[in-house]
């Protein structure tokens, strides 16, 4: 069985920077579990059915990524999908702190579990689900910056042109 890593998120809505973290996934695992956290923000814009949606069709060109959803603690889906790693971006200095805590609670609930950050990439540095929203909420243009199924999405939630 090849190397396996679970890239958990929020995913309201999922962005290019998402795809970009998933693609560089992909040259260090064999397959990468994109999972959404059931109980993890507390008010989101999207539905669980629909950000599985969106992830499903973002990612059904891209061999190796699985779409899931999960309840309860990472470390223990983690294991339950007989995973090798967390997988999580880092886009600069104000990620690292919440990431660096995440990392270390994981590690304390369970020892054998790994996180492997990568670097987003330079295009995406500024990208968060939270600024898109924001954004399109506004009629802001965010085409380029989500894939196609996201832009559509968001028009039709937020009724914006
Ligand atoms: O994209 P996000 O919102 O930053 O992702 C955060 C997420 C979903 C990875 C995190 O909240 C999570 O792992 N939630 C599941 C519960 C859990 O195991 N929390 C971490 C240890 S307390």
């Amino acid at each position: 069985m090849g190397k396996i890593a679970v890239y958990p998120g929020s995913f309201d809505p999922v962005t290019n920077g998402h795809l970009d973290l998933v693609r560089r996934g992909l040259r260090l695992f064999d397959k990468v579990i994109v999972a959404i956290a059931r109980n993890g923000t507390k008010d989101p814009l999207f539905t669980i059915e629909e950000r599985l949606e969106m992830l499903q069709q973002s990612f059904n060109e891209m061999p190796g990524v699985q779409v899931d959803s999960f309840e309860g603690l990472l470390v223990d889906y983690v294991v339950k999908r007989q995973a090798d790693a967390i997988l999580r971006g880092l886009r600069a200095v104000s990620d690292f702190e919440y990431e660096f805590q995440m990392a270390l609670m994981n590690r304390k609930l369970n020892k054998n579990v790994q996180t492997v950050f990568l670097v987003t990439g330079l295009r995406w540095i500024f990208i968060s689900s939270s600024i898109i929203k924001e954004a399109a909420r506004f009629g802001g243009d965010v085409r380029g910056m989500v894939p196609d199924i996201v832009c559509e999405k968001l028009k039709e939630k937020l009724g914006v042109p």
